[in-house]
């Protein structure tokens, strides 16, 4: 029971992931495309982008619980943990810019972009993790 919290918290919060950003693209249509008549709905894509990156995170720190608990040991599952780790500093970095761009509304172009981005690898990344966590528990959890 206690392996499979972080497995189904990370894929929740990458099913969401997917409509967080369907938001961020609507908001990249209208300010680098020009794409007239969109209606960006920023705060339901503050709080729900929120909710995917924290989760991300404090669910890090339950998997790495998880192996302990589970196999006495920690950082074993090779590109999982190897690429959770690459993930850690670009989440950091996703909720900082979107908190900077949230508190101080401006009219920007870098920023938004470089948040966009980094919010968009998350979640390739993420599908990496959900592509690698099903052999985890494959072959570590339920095998
Ligand atoms: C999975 C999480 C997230 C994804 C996939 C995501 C994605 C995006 C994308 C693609 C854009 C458009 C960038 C552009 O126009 O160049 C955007 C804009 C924005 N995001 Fe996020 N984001 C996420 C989380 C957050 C969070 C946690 C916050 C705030 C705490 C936030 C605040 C914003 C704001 C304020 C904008 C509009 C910026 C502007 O045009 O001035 N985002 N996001
Ligand atoms: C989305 C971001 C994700 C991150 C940042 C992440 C991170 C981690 C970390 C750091 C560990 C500990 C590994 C070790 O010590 O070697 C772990 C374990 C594990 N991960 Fe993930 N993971 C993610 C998504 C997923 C997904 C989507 C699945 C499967 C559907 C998954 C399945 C597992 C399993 C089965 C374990 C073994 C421990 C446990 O059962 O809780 N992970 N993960």
């Amino acid at each position: 029971m206690i392996m499979w919290i972080h497995p189904v918290l990370q894929t929740l919060a990458l099913v969401l992931s997917l409509y967080v950003l369907y938001l961020g693209w609507v908001r990249f249509a209208f300010a680098h495309l020009g794409k007239k008549g969109v209606v960006f709905a920023w705060k339901r894509h503050v709080l729900l982008g929120k909710v995917v990156l924290c989760t991300w995170a404090a669910d890090f720190a339950i998997g790495l619980a998880a192996a302990w608990w589970g196999w006495k040991s920690v950082f074993i599952t090779h590109h999982h943990y190897l690429v959770a780790l690459v993930m850690l500093p670009l989440i950091l970095f996703a909720l900082a810019s979107g908190l900077v761009m949230d508190r101080t509304k401006a009219k920007r172009t870098a920023l938004p972009l470089a948040h966009g981005c980094a919010n968009a690898l998350l979640v390739l990344l993420a599908l990496y993790q959900l592509y690698t966590g099903i052999w985890i528990l494959r072959d570590m959890v339920i095998g």
